[in-house]
Order: structure tokens, then C-alpha cells, then sequence
């Protein structure tokens, strides 16, 4: 949500922010801008719409200078438009400023601090410009401070200062922020893909830290201004993990990359037909303590979570609940110290599930986090972190990161299972080997006459305007994910619904213009999904069955369209049955002409509540 970055050093600043910010514009992309300090002052130019419009202003006038910040906005306070994009300047434009966040108490600070300001913008941001030039007394590192003082809320800035053209100041609360490290030349961002190709060396900026970067070098000081001794982190992801690398989208390279990650999330950590994890381990005691487990995420995470709790309640025998982040830290949960909460997030920081997390910690609970983003807020401030190793997921709609996520539970549930005994030796090595044939098994997914068979039924889809997902248990919670995917991009209206409860109302919308997709893997509920797809034949809609080979015979007797999956232990299919829904999403969007990789009004990694 919001991309941020910064350059000082000895090259042009323009083009590498502008490189920057593209790698960032998965945050959001409904304006853009740069501010720059050169021979000119300092300029900026702004414009709503995607990086395309800025970059499309900018060649008139080629704006020269070392040193600048740029960002990419996802509206909070204030429509997108060329006024409430940023960079925002102070009233006598010698300090621009970029942020991802909010500032809460931005009317206050009008109202206290800035009686008389006039603003040309509707943001909360804006009030941090005319801050710092109200503070400015000749140090730019005390008027940040100053201003520090009085703001609320969850942020990243990035700060410069006409009268100090050699600094950056960056200083973060909430939002994520990543330095880099270059050889006379320093940059700041957002997130790691925007430095990736000048430099691998990288400092994760923490909580209340604030950044002086000149060309030379990076201090970061606390509060209290001692300077703090920071680690330089080497990035293992190269520079192509983050480029789209021949295909049209990145959401179509992430669907393509599923098999690799899986071998990813996997590698290590299936030894002597156990399951052991490098980041940490559990005892007996203590898993003996967790009486109940709460799943907490948002969007596709909390649909890995769906999965996650049959998986426990299952394997560990622990009763499991599932909520939306948003809702859970409102409703006062029974959290205590027998209590296990699992936060999923690819991102790492997702401002709810954040929340929700913090709420599980005052509470006495343990918290394990599953997620893609090394040294997030969630890895950090969880007790034990699970990593998904998928790399870079750029496409708003998470793809990869769902199937590892699945993965990655599997792995726990298996992993508390053998601890506590709730498993047998033959069980737990069944399961193990089916979880290492997935890397395969999903390779066949993507064979070329499948995507043929899925480009033939997203033809079909191309004009529909409502469509339903069915399936029971682990099928249900897949086909929940199906109609995500489908909604997010392809913006044809899908619901899904638990094949059983479709005659309790709902069937009242099935015509012969409602499409259904039946996902129908589970063999404990074939039957039982098989007789309710019969009664939506009967009222007339056009039926796609996804199901196992060994059911091709009846499915074809049954239904319009079938895609078959190759058999796999019935327990894992659920992370191989989602790639055909993520392929069918994709397809029907792309012939829609829907810009996949930036759906309307989303952003990839949400950090406002
Ligand atoms: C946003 C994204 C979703 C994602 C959700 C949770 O809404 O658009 O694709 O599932 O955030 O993100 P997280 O990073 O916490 O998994």
C-alpha cells in the first residue's frame, strides 16, 4: 500500500526512481510523483493515474539533480488526483515529502499546529510538510524530530530538504522501509524489488529508527539520537525473481513458478520421514499447553487458513477456528496463554492481521507466523516464524503464496502430529510423500493442453456476469480462493458456496446464465456434491466439473466441461485442485482485457486498518 523511494549519490536520480517505483507499483498505482533537488531547486512532478502518466509529463522537461524521493499512491485521505498525489511540498516548497500510512491526527494537527495553513491538497500527509518547514531552524534532523513529536499513526517518510541537499531523512512507525546499501550512492524503498537491481546489500529500517543517508554513508539513530549498529543483510532473490522474465503478467510467472516454490517450501524440512524446522522447535510440554488454536489473516491468506483448520483438527487433534483479522481483534476473542494463534500473511504486514497479532500477544497467547517476507513486523514480532522461501509475489492477486501457505500448514499440522502422538508412524509418511510429489503433480497442471483446455473454458466466461463456485469440506475452502481470484481481476461477479447449502436459498440465482464450477476432489463427499451439481443441471446451468482422473467417465456424463487433476492422497489435493481456479481467473481476465497484475481500487499489501 503506497510505494516509497529515494536516491542520493552520484547518478541521475530521475531514471532510478522512476525504475523504482515501477518495481513498487504493486502497492497501489492510482497516482504517482517525484521531487527532486538539482541545479533548479527543487522540483517535482506529479499525476494521477498509473507510473505511465508520470513518465509520460516528464520528457519536456528532463528534471537533472543526485538526490530525490518518489512514491506511488494507493488512495486513503482524498481521491486519486495530480493535487493529492505525492510528493507534498511545505508552503515555501523547500521540503518535500512522501509517505505510506496514515496520520491520524492529521485534522488536530491542522487545527493546533497550523491555524492559518492554507493546503492544496485533501491529504493527511500534507501536514507534515508545513510541519517541518514551521520547525526548520537551520537543522533538518531536529525539525524531523520535532515534527516526529507531534504525529500519530502508522507511517514511512521519506524527507528532503532544500537548504540540506546532501541528506535524505527517512524514518518509519509501522510501514515497512528497506535500505540500500551502494557504493557512493545509497537508496530507500519500500520493498526489497526496488533495489534489487543497483544493490544486494540492505538494511531493514525497525520501528521509531530515523535514516540520515548522504552519498557516503547511512546513520540510523533511535528516539533519543544514539546512533544504533545495524546489520547489513545480504538479499538471496536476484534481480530477475523480481522481472516479469518473458511473460505477459506477473500473476501468470507466479502461477508458473508454483512448482519451484514448492520445492522451496518443502526443501529441509521433511529429514528421516519427520518434519523439522530450521526457525524453531517445539516440545511436547509445550505443545501440550494449546488447547485451542485461532487462525488470523485477511484476503487470500485467511482462505489458507480455512484449510489450515481442517489440517489441525485433523492431524494435532485441536479444535481450530478461522477468522478475518479485522473482525477478530474487535470481538474480544478468549485469548490466554493456552491459547496458539497462527497468523497468516505473505506480506508480513498486513496492518489487521498485525493488529490482530499484537492483540494475541497482550493476551498472554503464543503466536506462530507464516509468511513470504523475511524480517517483516509479523516475522519479527511473532514468537516462531514459518518462511514460505516462494520469492517476490508481485501480482495483487496472491498465487503462489497461497499454494505454500497450504504447504506450509501441512508441514505444522504434520510437525505437532508427531509431537504429540496424534499420528501414525504409516499416516505421517504418506503424508510426507504426497506432500513431495506436489512439485510434479503441479508441473502437469501446466502443460500446455491443460492451459488449452482452460483457455477454451474462459472463452466461455468472457461475457457472464455471475458465476458460482461449489464444494464440500477441503473442496469448499478451495473453491472460496476460486472465486477470489475471479472476482479480483476479471471483476465477474463469483460467489462460493458449500455445495450442501446451495438448496437452503441460493439456488433461487442458478439459470442458464449462472455458470457453475464444481470442485469435486473430496471423495469422502463425491457423492454427496455429485447429487447437488445434478440439481443445478436441473435448473439449467452450464456445469464445469474439476475432479480427479479416475472420475472422467461420470463427470463427462454429468456435466458441459470437465478438467481432470491427476490423482494425488485426497487430504493434499486441495493445493494442487486451486491451480486450475488460478489459471481459469487468469485466462478470463486476460481475454476480458482486465489489467491483471493491478486490479481496480487493490493493493498488494494492505498497511491501514
Ligand atoms: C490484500 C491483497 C490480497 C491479500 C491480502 C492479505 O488485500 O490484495 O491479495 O490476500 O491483502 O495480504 P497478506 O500480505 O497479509 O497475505
Amino acid at each position: 500500500m503506497c510505494g516509497i523511494v529515494g536516491y542520493i549519490g552520484k547518478n541521475q536520480a530521475l531514471p532510478i526512481l522512476l525504475e523504482g517505483l515501477k518495481k513498487l507499483e504493486y502497492r497501489g498505482y492510482d497516482s504517482s510523483g517525484i521531487a527532486i533537488i538539482g541545479p533548479e531547486g527543487l522540483t517535482t512532478e506529479k499525476s494521477v493515474g498509473k507510473l505511465a502518466n508520470l513518465e509520460q509529463k516528464l520528457p519536456s522537461r528532463t528534471i537533472t539533480g543526485t538526490i530525490g524521493i518518489g512514491h506511488t499512491r494507493w488512495a486513503t485521505h482524498g481521491r486519486p488526483s495530480d493535487a493529492n498525489a505525492h510528493p507534498h511540498l511545505s508552503p515555501n516548497g523547500r521540503f518535500a515529502v512522501v509517505h505510506n500510512g496514515i496520520v491520524e491526527n492529521y485534522l488536530q494537527i491542522k487545527e493546533h499546529y497550523l491555524a492559518g495553513h492554507t493546503f492544496c491538497s485533501e491529504t493527511d500527509t500534507e501536514v507534515i510538510a508545513h510541519l517541518l518547514e514551521k520547525f526548520y531552524d537551520g537543522d533538518f534532523e531536529d525539525a524531523v524530530r520535532q515534527m516526529l513529536q507531534v504525529v500519530r499513526g502508522a507511517f514511512a517518510l521519506v524527507m528532503i530538504c532544500l537548504e540540506e541537499p546532501d541528506k535524505i531523512i527517512a524514518c518509519r512507525k509501522d510501514s515497512p522501509m528497506v535500505l540500500g546499501v551502494g557504493d557512493g550512492e545509497n537508496f530507500i524503498a519500500s520493498d526489497v524489488p526496488a533495489l534489487l537491481s543497483h544493490t544486494r546489500q540492505c538494511i531493514y529500517v525497525e520501528k521509531d529508527e530515523i535514516c540520515l543517508l548522504t552519498a557516503e554513508k547511512i546513520i540510523i539513530k533511535d528516539q533519543n539520537g544514539n546512533i544504533i549498529d545495524k546489520t547489513v543483510h545480504t538479499i538471496a532473490w536476484d534481480a530477475e525473481s523480481a522481472e516479469k522474465d518473458g511473460y505477459d503478467d506477473f500473476m501468470l510467472k507466479e502461477i508458473y513458478e508454483q512448482p519451484q516454490a514448492f520445492r522451496k517450501v518443502l526443501s529441509g524440512r521433511i529429514e528421516q520421514g519427520k518434519v523439522a524446522f530450521s526457525e524453531f522447535e517445539l516440545t511436547e510440554n509445550e505443545l501440550a499447553k494449546w488447547r485451542k488454536i485461532y487462525i488470523v489473516a485477511c484476503g487470500t491468506a485467511y482462505h489458507a487458513g480455512l484449510v489450515g483448520k481442517m489440517i489441525f483438527e485433523k492431524l494435532a487433534h485441536i479444535p481450530t477456528e478461522v477468522e478475518v483479522a479485522s473482525e477478530f481483534r474487535y470481538r474480544e476473542p478468549m485469548l490466554n496463554e493456552e491459547t496458539l494463534v497462527l497468523v497468516i500473511s505473505q506480506s508480513g504486514e498486513t496492518a489487521d492481521t498485525v493488529a490482530a497479532l499484537r492483540e494475541a500477544k497482550a493476551h498472554g497467547a503464543k503466536v506462530i507466523a507464516i509468511t513470504n517476507v523475511l524480517g517483516s513486523a509479523i516475522a519479527r514480532e511473532s514468537d516462531y516464524t514459518l518462511y514460505l522461501w516462494a520469492g517476490p509475489e508481485i501480482s495483487v492477486a496472491s498465487t503462489k503464496a497461497y499454494t505454500t501457505m497450504l504447504i506450509a500448514e501441512y508441514l505444522l499440522g504434520a510437525y505437532f502430529a508427531q509431537i504429540k502422538g496424534t499420528i501414525t508412524n504409516e499416516r505421517l509418511a504418506e503424508i510426507l510423500h504426497a506432500l513431495a510429489q506436489l512439485p510434479e503433480k503441479a508441473q502437469q497442471l501446466l502443460s500446455n493442453d491443460f492451459i488449452q483446455q482452460i483457455n477454451t473454458i474462459a472463452e466461455g466466461y468472457q461475457k457472464v456476469h455471475n458465476l458460482f463456485f461449489i464444494g464440500r469440506g477441503l473442496d469448499w475452502a478451495i473453491v472460496l480462493e476460486g472465486a477470489l481470484k475471479l472476482k479480483e481481476i476479471s471483476y465477474i461477479h463469483a460467489e462460493a458456496y458449500a455445495a450442501g447449502e446451495l438448496k437452503h436459498g441460493t439456488l433461487a440465482l442458478i439459470t442458464d446464465e449462472t455458470p457453475v464450477i464444481a470442485l469435486c476432489v473430496q471423495e469422502s463427499t463425491y457423492e454427496k456434491t455429485i447429487s447437488n451439481i445434478k440439481e443445478v443441471k436441473a435448473r439449467d446451468a452450464q456445469v464445469l466439473i474439476v475432479t480427479s482422473e479416475n472420475h472422467q467417465q461420470e463427470a463427462a456424463q454429468i456435466s458441459d466441461a470437465q478438467l481432470l487433476l491427476p490423482l494425488a492422497d485426497n487430504f493434499i489435493a486441495p493445493i494442487l485442485s486451486v491451480i486450475p481456479l488460478q489459471l481459469i481467473a487468469y485466462y478470463t481476465a486476460k481475454i476480458r482485457g482486465c489489467n491483471i497484475d493491478q486490479p481496480r481500487n487493490l493493493a498488494k499489501s494492505v498497511t491501514v486498518e
